[in-house]
């Protein structure tokens, strides 16, 4: 009889857990795939950002980095799309981007339309190529201002 009901007991214990556990798997893969998307938008960044700072000028890297930013923007809200706010994260995603996600996503919508116009645009000279970099960097700005936290 003891038996049993230990084993009654764990399997109570255990079910209860596992229905959590279910929801912070899907919370920690959720996380780790908007990580991921950032990296990749870092990755196509980072070498226009070394242009603004001296690095020579390179049309093309300019119109193919910029238009795969402009892709990679558009996959922002659905890399949001699991509401992670009482997953105790270690995320610098601020809660505010599911109490707004129409915001949220139309400030996604902005750098979509930015980096497509670094792409056509700052791929023509050095001088188009600074104004619209410039663009595409308030369209990260006012999205991080409102919804990433600042250390
Ligand atoms: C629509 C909102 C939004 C836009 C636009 C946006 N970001 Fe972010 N970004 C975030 C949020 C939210 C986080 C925090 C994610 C987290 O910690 O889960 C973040 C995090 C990051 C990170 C850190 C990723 C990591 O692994 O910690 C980098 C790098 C980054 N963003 C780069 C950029 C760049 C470059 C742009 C513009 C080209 C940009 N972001 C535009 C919302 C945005």
């Amino acid at each position: 009889m003891k038996k049993i009901s230990t084993g009654l007991l764990l399997a109570t214990v255990l079910a209860a857990p596992s229905s959590f556990a279910v929801d912070q798997e899907r919370a920690e893969a959720a996380y780790e795939s908007r990580h991921g998307l950032f990296a990749m938008i870092r990755m196509y960044f980072a070498p226009m950002y070394g242009m603004m700072r001296g690095a020579p000028y390179d049309a093309d890297v300019v119109k193919y980095n910029a238009a795969k930013i402009s892709v990679l923007a558009g996959m922002i809200p659905d890399a949001f799309t699991v509401d992670t706010r009482d997953n105790n994260l270690d995320t610098e995603a601020l809660d505010g981007i599911w109490d707004d996600m129409k915001d949220f996503q139309s400030k996604a919508a902005t750098l979509a339309d930015r980096a497509a116009t670094l792409s056509s645009e700052g791929s023509t000279g050095q001088e188009a190529f600074a104004s619209a970099f410039g663009g595409m960097g308030q369209a990260c700005k006012a999205c991080h201002d409102n919804y990433r936290q600042q250390d």
